[in-house]
């Protein structure tokens, strides 16, 4: 009696026949997103079959419920959860193939709006994946473009401010022209990616990648593919990068690898330091020395994924692994120089610095802690662990104020705001403008007179702030915001934010 048998779903040829005109037959993604563990994250058992079985209300994602079983759903929902069989190839060639750029965009010779182009401050709205325009005086929204799917990490503006990169958790990243309020173009970089950062000359992107384990290098101006440089530890392991970020007085990119203890630095600059000199045994020569981007990597203790860089970018500040303790690490000499006492996952990546005592401290919220820890920069000592309401992921702070701004992210007091005082490192106030829902995520405009929080829903909104007052004084609803960016902030490294 074979019955059970033959009667066992075959997940994979229903998932052939009805998703992979949408999501491709390799799971890669298509007109919808990628369906493999590494994008679903915690989507899985009940919820990815609801989401097979309801859909999603206002998308091209259809409802199955009528045309599959429970058991065929259930089926098709282990399929997906399953890994990949092999790690698939992203050349530069297969990259290059989805290059799509708008046929109908037309530069515009001045911003086509009146607003201050460095206070034009983005909305990325995670909601249903669009980027709102603002402008950073009057908060009328100038535009709301279509994004791909599940935008990932912050966008990157051109150094002049007039166009912005945004990446989404599938590898794509798209160009706007904020001046010209258009869409120029997009191209698929990785398969699954975590972030991109800007060279200082505005000239390259890099984009971060988990899948493959490489590192993409496009042109900013037609979103060509330069380079796909593979990442690997020296005995062959491959290994997914864990972010990027620029270091412009360097003119280089600082990569933080999940899978290998070492940090790798990429140079994209007329004149790349001479690699190889150093007697230090750690510091591998450059690869190729007519590479226009060359290599350098530093052997580390462990395996760090989360940085922060002090002001001149001589110092790189890394979170261990364990959650324990941070590792400063300068990058001229390629040398661990100090260990720094975090507990509780420190998150650096949003860290944020300011003159305090006649020294600079950093401040960075913990992940896994209740508190914020204060470091000073020069000593690399604690200063101060500032008690919170719960583990925060962002802090936020602006030259032109006192205070320095922290969510409480997770936990039950993440509609919690904690507003802080620079010098006395106390909380001076905490907001609670949305009871029981996520407030998080703060920028500040352009001159730090007003600060915008973000509360984080479906139906949520951004909340502007007199950074003074501490008054509520708009609210803009918005689909779910999680970052904001202001241009002249992040153009201009401004110390109060994370870059
Ligand atoms: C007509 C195109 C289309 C078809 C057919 C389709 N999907 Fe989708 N699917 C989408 C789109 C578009 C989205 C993104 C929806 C959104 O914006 O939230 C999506 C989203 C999803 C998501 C959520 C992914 C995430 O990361 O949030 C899952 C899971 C999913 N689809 C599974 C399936 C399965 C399984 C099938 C076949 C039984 C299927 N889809 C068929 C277009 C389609």
């Amino acid at each position: 009696m074979g019955g059970a048998a033959w009667a066992e779903p075959d997940a994979r040829a229903l998932f052939s026949e009805h998703c992979a005109e949408c999501h491709a037959e390799s799971r890669l993604g298509g007109t919808g997103p990628a369906l493999i563990p590494e994008t679903l994250g915690r989507m899985y058992g009940p919820a990815l079959q609801a989401v097979i079985g309801q859909g999603r209300a206002a998308t091209q994602m259809p409802a199955f419920d009528e045309v599959l079983s429970a058991d065929e759903i259930a089926a098709i929902a282990s399929y997906l959860e399953e890994p990949l069989a092999e790690t698939p190839r992203w050349s530069v060639e297969d990259a290059m193939a989805t290059r799509d750029l708008s046929p109908d965009y037309t530069p515009a010779e001045a911003p086509v709006w009146s607003s201050d182009p460095m206070n034009i401050t983005l909305v990325v709205e995670t909601g249903d994946h669009h980027v709102s325009v603002l402008d950073g005086d009057t908060f009328d929204v100038l535009d709301r473009f279509a994004t791909p799917f599940a935008v990932h990490g912050g966008p990157k503006f051109s150094p002049d401010g007039r166009y912005v990169f945004v990446m989404s958790r599938d590898g794509w990243v798209q160009k706007y022209d904020i001046w010209s309020l258009q869409v120029v173009g997009q191209v698929r970089a990785g398969l699954n990616s975590r972030n991109i950062a800007m060279s200082g000359d505005g000239k390259w992107l890099a984009v971060a990648n988990y899948l493959p384990q490489t590192l993409t290098i496009l042109s900013t101006e037609d979103l060509s593919v330069q380079k796909v440089i593979d990442v690997k530890g020296p005995d062959g392991t491959p290994s997914r990068v864990s972010a990027v970020y620029q270091a412009p007085p360097r003119e280089s990119f600082v990569l933080a690898l999940k899978d290998v203890p070492q940090v790798w630095e990429v140079f994209y600059g007329a004149n790349p330091p001479q690699m190889g000199f150093a007697h230090d045994y750690r510091m591998e020569p450059p690869v190729k020395s007519a590479d226009p981007f060359p290599l350098r990597k530093i052997t580390v203790s462990d395996i760090m994924d989360d940085f922060f860089f002090d002001l001149d970018y001589e110092h790189l500040i890394g979170a261990s692994r364990d959650g324990a303790h941070g590792v400063v690490l300068d990058m001229v000499i390629g040398q661990e120089i100090a260990s720094l006492d975090l507990p509780g996952m420190p998150h650096l990546g949003s860290g944020i610095t300011w003159p305090w005592n006649g020294t600079t401290v950093m401040a960075t919220p913990h992940l896994k802690g209740n508190v914020i820890s204060v470091i000073d920069m020069e000593s690399w000592k604690t200063v101060k662990q500032i008690g919170t309401e719960g583990p925060g992921f962002f802090m936020r702070s602006h030259a032109n104020t006192p205070y320095a701004w922290a969510d409480v992210f997770f936990g039950p007091n993440k509609d919690k705001m904690h507003v802080i005082d620079k010098q006395s490192l106390e909380i001076v106030k905490t907001l609670d403008p949305a009871p029981g829902k996520t407030v998080a995520h703060v920028e500040f405009t352009k001159d730090g007179s007003k600060a915008l929080v973000s509360i984080w829903e479906d139906d949520g909104a951004v909340i502007v702030y007199d950074a003074a007052t501490l008054e509520e004084i708009k609210r803009l609803p918005m689909r779910k915001p999680s970052g904001k960016y202001n241009v002249w902030n992040k153009i201009t490294f401004e110390s109060g934010t994370s870059h």
